[in-house]
């Protein structure tokens, strides 16, 4: 099969490398991809948000299946506008539609979806310019702190948390006046979740699903987590206070409903669901909805699935993926990322990478690099995730660290205390 992916991060490297060890793979084609998928396959400098010439290089290549990475395609309608094509119709889609991505591309929708089908979730409500004045007095029923999202994709920073109401009641006239442009023009407020974070993935062909290995992100720049959030410093899986019993809430009261939902909803979703959980005494509660992979969480758990991804890809594609069995690795997965100085503010790039070539034991998957000049070099805020398996996470993260040792260039700077948190918890 001929496979197109879509995206450059972390995450696309991650599901290259993966798919590049199936006997279905034929031809694997990124756009854009980085130094580290022209190891796995055929870079193409394309627009992805270009969907008209993304098409054009599909059917000039042969392409059979498109499997997006990033949420902005999908929520932008990359794949209504494959499934209208008369000439893309035949291409297997790995990514929900608009509609589906509105799990992710809407806060708004994602709210009101959950309490249709009573999923556990903060207490909130929505408010637009013209409901300012009822947007003061519900931040007043709350206790601090007060979280206030935009409605629409922020690129991860659409999210404000703050402990005064003085500045929160800032913050949301900001936010309506449009602080982060239209995505700000609807907030949700809601109420503060206490409990510790995780990831959850599953696959979904938009009847079935398969839960997929769960990761922890560690979101903010520095160690114990201070500092600016960021897309993620570093991830780990399994999760260890994601036992069978967690889990098995989880699916009862969060996943299987969600499938459920977009089932009764006639919203045909093939594709990734990537559930951002608060683990709250014990009780999962979603806190987000996205409609692809995490990054750096596939760094993590793609790994530790055992089967051929692209034969998961085509049962979900068919309508077969009931079929499949999930074999997972029961192995630790951690991933350190390391990063340019600056990020997540401004930071350099164009620095040489030295090293790459003496990492042992490890999976270095690249982010932001590129090749240029026969020589790899930083291109981007996150540029490096170091992934290992170990017995257990000390094991792992000490591999990871030992690759993160001997990779440089100027200006790197990586978290270290990816991991230690969870082994503390035992
Ligand atoms: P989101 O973009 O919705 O994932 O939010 C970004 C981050 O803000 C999350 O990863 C959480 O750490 C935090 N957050 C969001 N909503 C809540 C909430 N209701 N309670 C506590 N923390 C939250
Ligand atoms: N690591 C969090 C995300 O991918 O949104």
């Amino acid at each position: 099969m001929n496979i197109l992916l879509l995206g450059s991060g972390g995450r696309e490297h991650t599901l290259a490398w993966k798919m590049n060890q199936s006997n279905l793979l034929k031809k694997l084609f990124i756009a854009p991809g980085n130094a580290g998928t022209l190891q796995a396959g055929t870079n193409v400098s394309l627009d992805i948000l270009n969907f008209e010439s993304v098409g054009i290089f599909c059917i000039e290549n042969n392409i059979e299946m498109l499997i997006v990475g990033p949420e902005e395609p999908l929520v932008k309608g990359i794949c209504d506008y494959f499934q209208s094509e008369e000439r893309l119709k035949h291409i297997a889609l790995i990514g929900p539609t608009k509609t589906g991505a509105q799990l992710e591309g809407s806060k708004d929708f994602s709210k009101q979806f959950m309490e249709r089908y009573n999923i556990p979730t903060a207490r909130y409500k929505s408010f637009t310019r013209d409901t300012v004045a009822d947007g003061f007095q519900f931040l007043k029923s709350l206790q601090a702190p007060y979280v206030l999202k935009a409605d629409g994709l922020a690129a991860g920073k659409g999210v404000i948390i703050l402990e005064n109401i003085t500045e929160a009641q800032i913050a949301l006239a900001d936010m309506l006046e449009g602080k982060f442009g239209d995505a700000s023009k609807t907030v949700v407020i809601e109420e503060y979740l206490h409990g510790i974070e995780m990831s959850a993935f599953v696959v979904t062909d938009g009847k079935s699903y398969k839960i997929l290995p769960e990761a922890k992100d560690y979101k903010r720049i520095g160690d114990s987590d201070k500092g600016l959030n960021t897309g993620g410093m570093g991830a780990v899986s399994p999760v260890l206070f994601a036992n069978d019993e967690f889990m098995k809430k989880l699916e009862d009261r969060v996943i299987r409903p969600t499938i459920k939902g977009l089932l009764n909803e006639s919203i045909h979703y093939c594709g990734f669901i990537f559930f951002g959980i608060m683990n709250v005494k014990g009780d999962p509660y979603v806190i987000e909805y996205n409609a692809r992979m995490g990054d750096p969480e596939t760094e993590v758990a793609v790994p530790r699935i055992k089967n051929d991804l692209v034969e998961i890809f085509i049962a979900m594609a068919k309508g077969n993926l009931e079929k499949i069995n999930i074999d997972i690795d029961k192995r630790t997965v951690t991933t350190v990322m390391m990063v340019s100085e600056g990020y997540p503010e401004a930071y350099e790039k164009g620095k040489e990478i030295s090293g790459l070539e003496c990492v042992e034991n490890c999976i270095p998957f690249h982010a932001g690099t590129k090749l240029e000049d026969e020589k790899i070099v930083t291109n981007g805020g996150r540029v490096i995730a170091v992934s290992a398996f170990g017995k257990n996470i000390q094991e792992a993260r000490n591999l990871s660290y030992q690759g993160v040792a001997v990779i440089n260039y100027e200006g790197k700077y990586f978290r270290k205390d990816i991991g230690s948190d969870l082994m503390n918890l035992k």
